[in-house]
């Protein structure tokens, strides 16, 4: 039977283990999802149907939708008319095991001041306010229609943290410190405003995350101007922190660039690449080797005979998914950064690392972004990457 409920939606995750503190079942129980989802759009055959609260046909699919473990899309880039929309989410309400997952991580005590970055439907808000008090809970979001529906929505529930609109990469520092700051957008460097305006033994959690790979990131306050943790093995991808409010793609991403098909260099792997793609803590690995380049990856092919990957550089590979005679897969590639040549060589470097999974991974983040990097088991193992991913 599908939750109809905060209270069968609260059992499911402490059923399934998201959720383990007595502090965060009771919120959960508390806190009604459906006064900050009135809405949210279902992907069906390619185009977002609403789903609304207030029509009587979709009524209980919609409070079914909302009381159910799933990211919810409350907003898209464009939208064809009232019902029914096409393009890219902008926001939603994540799902609720993922919000748990931060949640316990974050390690909240009542009392606590805490920022969160990116407000969304106010509902993670909610949670945060229902541990901490609502005096103690900023958060910071974007759009300001988004920030007044959640501001409206908190209040019905009697909460009234402060709900400032604006850039989350420059935190809010006119209430700074704060003791836990929490990000619900990912980035791919933790903002250095960040650092700054986290109080002694604070900590941070965030989905540090490139276009291929990430996961979230635990950080306390190693010392005044250095932040530094370990990354978590949790699920939880989001939607990158954004710029402009008309697209939810990072600065200068775009995945229309016409790419370099002049002269493809052709050659042969060992490597099958069909595991390569489905195996996360490589694809993590392979993340941490593009330094920064934005990378679209391991796209199969219909027939399922290729996989491709392009960059925003106009770098471009495709390999084939059948392997010759001598077990060898015919690759492809062209444009300034040899990407195959990338993945060949991390997936060399992951045998002999001996396929380090996530949490094997840490961060290293001083409030200068340039001088940030993610190392393996150790700040000074020696095996380092730079930020931003
Ligand atoms: C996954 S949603 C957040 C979910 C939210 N915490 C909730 O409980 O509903 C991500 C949000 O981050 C916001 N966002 C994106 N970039 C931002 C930025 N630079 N500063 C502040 N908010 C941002 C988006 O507008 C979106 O509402």
């Amino acid at each position: 039977m599908p939750s109809t409920s905060a209270l069968e939606l609260a059992d499911a995750l402490v059923t399934g283990g998201a959720v383990r503190s007595t502090w965060l079942r009771r919120a959960f129980e508390e806190i009604p999802r459906h006064v900050f989802v009135p809405r949210f759009f279902r992907s069906e055959a390619g185009c977002e149907v609403l789903i609304d609260g207030d029509s009587a046909e979709q009524h209980d699919e919609w409070l079914r939708g909302v009381y159910t473990d799933e990211a919810l899309t409350v907003q898209l880039t464009s939208t064809h008319d009232e019902t029914i929309a096409v393009g890219r989410p902008t926001s939603s309400s994540s799902a609720p095991t993922v919000m748990a997952g931060m949640l316990e991580a974050l390690d909240l005590e009542p009392g606590h001041r805490v920022l969160e970055i990116g407000t969304g439907t106010g509902y993670n808000a909610a949670l945060l306010s229902h541990r901490v008090g609502a005096a103690n809970v900023v958060t910071i979001e974007l759009d300001r229609g988004l920030a007044g529906a959640a501001s409206r929505a908190l209040a019905e529930i009697g909460l009234h943290p402060s709900v400032q609109v604006g850039d989350g990469n420059v935190g809010v520092p006119e209430s700074a410190p704060f003791d836990r700051i929490i990000a619900t957008a990912s980035v791919d460097h933790v903002p250095p405003a960040w650092i700054t305006q986290l109080a002694p033994g604070g900590a941070i959690v965030a989905d540090l995350r490139g276009s291929l790979s990430g996961s979230l990131v635990w950080l306390i306050a190693a010392a005044a101007d250095v932040a530094e943790g370990r990354f978590l093995d949790l699920p939880g991808a989001f939607m990158p922190m954004r710029t402009r409010l008309d697209s939810p793609l990072r600065d200068g991403e775009t995945w229309h660039q016409v790419l370099d098909q002049r002269n493809p260099q052709r050659a042969t792997t060992p490597v099958n690449a069909a595991p390569a793609a489905d195996c996360p803590s490589l694809r993590f690995l392979l993340q941490l080797h593009l330094a920064g380049r934005r990378v679209r990856g391991f796209l199969r092919s219909p027939g399922n005979t290729e996989l491709s990957g392009h960059a925003t550089d106009a770098s471009w590979f495709t390999v084939g998914l059948r392997a010759d005679d001598d077990g060898l897969f015919p690759v492809a590639q062209g444009g300034l950064g040899r990407l195959w040549d990338t993945v060949e060589a991390c997936w060399a470097l992951w045998h002999r690392l001996g396929q380090p999974g996530i949490e094997r991974f840490g961060v290293t983040a001083p409030d200068v972004a340039d001088l940030q990097y993610v190392w393996l088991d150790h700040p000074d193992s020696g095996y380092r990457w730079p930020l931003p991913l």
